[in-house]
């Protein structure tokens, strides 16, 4: 696993950008062999998403051969709820982009046969050839995608509860009231996530240093979802350095030696 530490919040943004952006062009996606990214919501990648769009619109970075699979949706929520992860994409990335609409993909929240929902969408990514860099936030409690803590590192697309915690930190996208929170959320399994040909995962602030540090320096758990990625081929966490709080000086000075060689 590599860790990518930057100065500031900002920064990680910029950095993640255009780390997409070189292994969009470097990739050099086609109609036939698009690039298929996997993308997250929340507050931690909505600057990368302000570069991105950036980026397009200066004529550096098209998305016309980019195939999207969003990691999870809320149940409950219409897709034109503003708080849907389908209205979040399109406010972030999807109505700014040259990006086909049917080439982007997100769970329904709302379907009728919720095991049937979660099978097809994995087909989907199958269809593709599978995900090339899939993207995600991390949870206080140290989920991936919802991956609360206790979900097995083996779980594919699915229904998952959210904690009191992850409603609670999300509540501030709801006015505050973690009433308005939903209950349930579909979600890539973290072996979903596990399968993807790289992942990076973003955490910014100090309240996601325990869950990087349990990500770098613990061991493998299935209470803190993020320490699977030890067992990814090629993953990367980018973070800010309030987010290395909890980290050993040792490790922190290790993997800003490597950064440097
Ligand atoms: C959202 C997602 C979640 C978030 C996580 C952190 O698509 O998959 O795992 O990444 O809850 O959320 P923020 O970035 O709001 O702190």
């Amino acid at each position: 696993m590599q860790l990518v530490i930057r100065e500031s919040s900002t920064a990680v943004g910029l950095w993640a950008a255009r780390y997409v952006q070189q292994r969009i062009q470097r990739f050099a996606p086609t109609r036939d062999r698009p690039f298929v990214l996997g993308l997250p919501t929340g507050g931690t990648p909505v600057e990368m998403y302000r570069h991105l769009v950036e980026f397009h619109q200066q004529g550096e970075l098209s998305f016309a051969h980019v195939v999207t699979f969003n990691l999870d949706e809320y149940v409950g929520l219409s897709a034109t709820h503003p708080q849907s992860y389908h209205a979040y994409m399109n406010r972030h990335l999807f109505d700014h982009v040259d990006i086909p609409r049917d080439r982007t993909h997100l769970l329904n929240g709302n379907a009728a046969n919720i095991e049937e929902e979660c099978a097809q969408y994995e087909a989907a990514i199958q269809s593709y050839g599978g995900i090339e860099l899939l993207i995600g936030g991390v949870g206080i409690d140290g989920h991936i995608a919802f991956n609360e803590p206790g979900s097995s590192l083996r779980s594919r697309t699915r229904i998952k509860a959210l904690t009191q915690s992850t409603k609670q930190a999300n509540a501030r996208f709801f006015g505050d009231d973690v009433e308005q929170v939903p209950h349930h959320a579909l979600t890539m399994g973290v072996g979903t996530i596990m399968d993807a040909n790289e992942v990076m995962i973003m955490a910014q602030g100090s309240k996601k240093s325990l869950a990087v540090h349990h990500a770098i320096e613990g061991a493998v758990n299935h209470l803190w979802t993020i320490s699977a990625l030890q067992l990814h081929p090629h993953s990367t966490i980018i973070c800010d350095e309030e987010a290395t709080l909890e980290l050993k000086v040792k490790t922190v000075r290790y993997f800003k030696t490597l950064m440097q060689t």
